[in-house]
């Protein structure tokens, strides 16, 4: 069963039918808020919203753990992770759609694994290719079953938030190799691929980034906000896409 977690501007899947909603209790605390059971057309499919219903929890509070792991133990056979960018690279304006292949991890002290405590043999879990290439290909296929233009690559930054990055920040990022920054991709993939869920993200390029194109002087929210909304809906018919080509 797909599942999916949606970023800012996504705290609903207005195409999903809704079949029911559980609250549900890991080990690791409470998820983001309730996952909502029901149908993508005639998929089955699981939708949980990271930030929680009424958008109040921010990137570095977020219960990673919680959420992945409620959404493995509902019966998820993969993520589908949708998060709002900045845009580092020139051409990734806002609008642009992008399913990364590559993350660098700047955030810190978030609770970024399941194997600690309890005395168990310590487990490296391999990350070469953070996004699952399978998946990857099917967001793609799906995109262009959809008629949707999407960006096939980037390497996503990492940040800790909430605050943005300064421009002298954005320009490590860019050196470093990144194309993109979000404050959401981390743990979340490697957490998805410590529980064996095949994991990829779509992301929405709602700004750009700090010290970039009309970011120059300063991050617009009212724009930002617009943005959103109004690539969402490109968003929601790709993932309709993906159920269909999966049927
Ligand atoms: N930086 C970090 N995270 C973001 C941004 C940004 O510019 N835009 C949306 N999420």
């Amino acid at each position: 069963m797909l599942a999916i977690i949606g970023g800012s501007g996504l705290t609903r899947l207005a195409n999903l039918a809704e079949e029911r909603r559980e609250i549900v209790r890991t080990p690791y605390g409470q998820p983001s808020g309730p996952l909502t059971f029901g149908h993508l057309r005639r998929c089955p499919a699981i939708f949980i919203a990271r930030h929680g219903d009424g958008h109040t929890i921010p990137p570095h509070e977020v219960n990673y753990r919680a959420n992945v792991w409620a959404l493995k133990q509902a019966g998820a056979s993969c993520i589908v992770a949708i998060a709002s960018v900045g845009g580092i690279r020139a051409d990734l304006g806002p609008g642009s759609l992008v399913v990364p292949h590559q993350l660098i991890d700047y955030t810190w002290g978030r609770k970024s694994t399941f194997h600690e405590g309890g005395g168990g043999a310590v487990v490296h879990t391999d990350f070469t290719q953070p996004y699952d290439p399978e998946l990857r290909r099917v967001l793609l296929a799906a995109a262009r079953e959809a008629g949707q233009t999407v960006v096939d690559g980037g390497v996503y930054a990492a940040t800790q938030g909430p605050r943005l990055e300064t421009a002298a920040e954005i320009d490590r990022l860019e050196r470093d190799g990144a194309d993109i920054v979000g404050m959401t991709g981390m743990p979340e993939a490697v957490l998805a691929r410590e529980l064996e869920l095949p994991y990829a993200a779509i992301t929405v390029v709602s700004n750009h980034a700090a010290g970039r194109g009309e970011s120059k002087l300063g991050i617009r929210f009212a724009s930002l906000d617009e943005i959103l909304c109004q690539t969402m809906e490109r968003v929601r018919r790709i993932v309709e896409m993906i159920c269909v080509s999966r049927e």
